[in-house]
């Protein structure tokens, strides 16, 4: 079973699109089992986006994450991780297929809505850095 860490940024828990997405996963057959609204702090941020650090956009991408709140989520289920990066469609909005979230609400690379780990190795990073332990939970989903 895998798990990939899930973040609807500020620009999707402004436009209300928290319940669509989080509809969009539950429906997919993928599990939930941790969830939060809060504002990244930029130490958080900088760590997240590490990889991005020597990129013209790394400036602005962190001032917008942590410009306002954020839901991170932990979204558990067989093949979560491929699965959850086809649900979110292309990172950049103009390649994202109609059917996926960016291609169904996003038009700007810098306002695309969601975030979901790249590999097994950046979804245990991810977690570890925006959950901690007492956080998470583990039930039994009933499909
Ligand atoms: P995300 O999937 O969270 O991973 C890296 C983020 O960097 C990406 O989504 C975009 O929000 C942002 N990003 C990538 N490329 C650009 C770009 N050219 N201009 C602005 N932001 C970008």
């Amino acid at each position: 079973m895998e798990q990939t860490y899930v973040m609807v940024k500020p620009d999707g828990v402004q436009r209300g699109l928290i319940g669509e997405i989080v509809s969009r996963i539950e429906k997919r057959g993928l599990k939930i089992t941790a969830m939060k609204m809060h504002q990244i702090d930029e130490e958080t941020a900088r760590e997240h986006y590490k990889e991005h650090s020597d990129k013209p956009f790394f400036e602005p991408l962190v001032e917008y994450i942590t410009s306002s709140p954020s839901v991170s989520m932990i979204v558990e289920g067989e093949n979560a991780i491929t699965i959850m990066r086809s649900m979110n469609g292309a990172t950049k909005p103009i390649e994202a297929q109609p059917g996926t979230i960016r291609g169904d609400f996003a038009i700007e690379t810098g306002r695309n809505v969601v975030h979901a780990s790249d590999s097994k190795e950046t979804a245990e990073k991810e977690i570890a850095l925006h959950f901690s332990e007492s956080e998470t939970t583990t039930y039994s989903r009933i499909d």
